[in-house]
């Protein structure tokens, strides 16, 4: 068994422990972007493949009490990474950040890891200093409130870089922060689905994958497949078994967005994906929206001024948003914006509203369903 933890957005925790649940792990703990878990190797794998709101899966060396450097050396000392690095591996204390800490300087505390690590791998393989010429084990760390959260990182890049979108516009939304707005709005294979601002079509791509039950992961690689420590074929059984898992649905969803390089942009991306037969966008301003098919679940990501155009701009395209689409009847709507204004420009107060970050730009989903 492997003590994991995955970080994830603010506000995905709850969704994130539910996929987890679903892949094996079992003793959860919930923490303000992580959730903790056991599992065993295939589990870890799984949870790589299936979760869409995971940023990365890390494997607990060791959590401790940090507030000097003595003791963030001894406690990274005391963490077993040669029970999964192998003697010439390489173990790179590659990221990590410090909030409400005593100990501030990242550089600094990487060396001080390193270090520890170092002189750990050596007495365990009886090398003087480790090769390190070997496959990569990226050593992550957290520092809060004077602990340490020591972690070895098994995904590589981040979870939300799915393969699909070597190509966006500008501000696309995370990948991982799509699938959580699609798992708030309770998207199932029946559901009509619109985006009317689809730009790089981000929302699209992650509701189509959910509702034919795709793992979101399963045409990327990740950083624990090439290490030696565990079996090499449980990466390809679980992507067979996710494969079978894969539901034939007949869906459509349909985007829109006024600039034409999105449309095509949004069809690119959703080839990649594998699930461009079932996208239909078009090139249309807010102005002449209209509902595609009744009853539909628009999700949508609207411009905001912080990020695309002046707040004046902005406010225009919430009170058009309002103007073509209330009364919503038997359509729901969720938005993502940070413009605390969007329930009075729209029109219409939402029935429930979720606090979730955009990267580091606080937003809400306003929920009308
Ligand atoms: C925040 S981005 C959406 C990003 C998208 N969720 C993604 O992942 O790439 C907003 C999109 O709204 C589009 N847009 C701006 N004004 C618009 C309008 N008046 N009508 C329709 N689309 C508009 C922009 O072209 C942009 O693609």
């Amino acid at each position: 068994m492997l003590r994991l933890v995955c970080p994830c957005l603010f506000g995905l925790e709850k969704t994130l422990a539910f996929e987890i649940r679903r892949a094996g792990g079992e003793n959860l703990a919930v923490r303000d972007g992580k959730v903790f878990f056991d599992g065993s190797e295939e589990t870890m794998a799984r949870v790589n493949l299936t979760s869409s709101c995971a940023e990365r899966v890390g494997i607990v060396l060791g959590e401790f009490s940090s507030p000097d450097f003595d003791t963030l050396f001894e406690g990274a000392l005391a963490s077993p990474i040669e029970q999964f690095a192998g003697r010439d591996d390489a173990f790179p204390v590659v990221g990590g950040h410090s909030v409400n800490s005593r100990l501030t300087s990242i550089p600094a505390v990487q060396r001080t890891i390193k270090k520890a690590l170092a002189i750990r791998m050596g007495k365990a393989y009886k090398v003087q200093r480790p090769a390190e010429t070997g496959q990569v084990f990226p050593v992550h760390f957290l520092l809060q409130k004077d602990s340490c959260l020591l972690t070895l990182d098994t995904s590589g890049d981040r979870l939300h870089k799915r393969g699909y979108r070597a190509a966006s516009l500008e501000a696309p939304i995370r990948e991982t922060l799509a699938a959580g707005m699609i798992d708030l709005a309770h998207v199932r294979s029946f559901d009509n689905i619109c985006d009317p601002f689809c730009g790089s079509g981000t929302i699209l791509i992650e509701s189509a994958l959910k509702m034919l039950n795709i793992a979101p992961n399963m045409n990327r690689s990740f950083a624990a497949e090439k290490w030696g420590c565990f079996d090499k074929n449980i990466w390809e059984k679980e992507r067979l078994a996710a494969k079978e898992q894969i539901k034939q649905e007949d869906i459509t969803l349909y985007g829109f967005d006024k600039d034409p390089a999105a449309v095509r942009l949004t069809m690119e991306n959703a080839r990649k994906a594998g699930v461009d037969k079932y996208i239909k966008v078009q090139q249309r301003d807010i102005a002449d929206f209209h509902f595609p098919i009744i009853p539909c679940k628009v999700i949508t990501n609207p411009p905001y001024a912080k990020r695309l155009l002046t707040e004046e701009q902005a406010e225009d395209i919430y009170r058009t948003m309002g103007e073509r689409m209330l009364p919503l009847g038997d359509n729901r709507l969720y938005v993502i914006t940070s413009n605390e204004d969007f329930p009075a420009l729209f029109g219409e107060k939402p029935k429930k509203e979720r606090k979730l970050y955009n990267g580091m730009l606080k937003c809400r989903l306003y929920i009308y369903d």
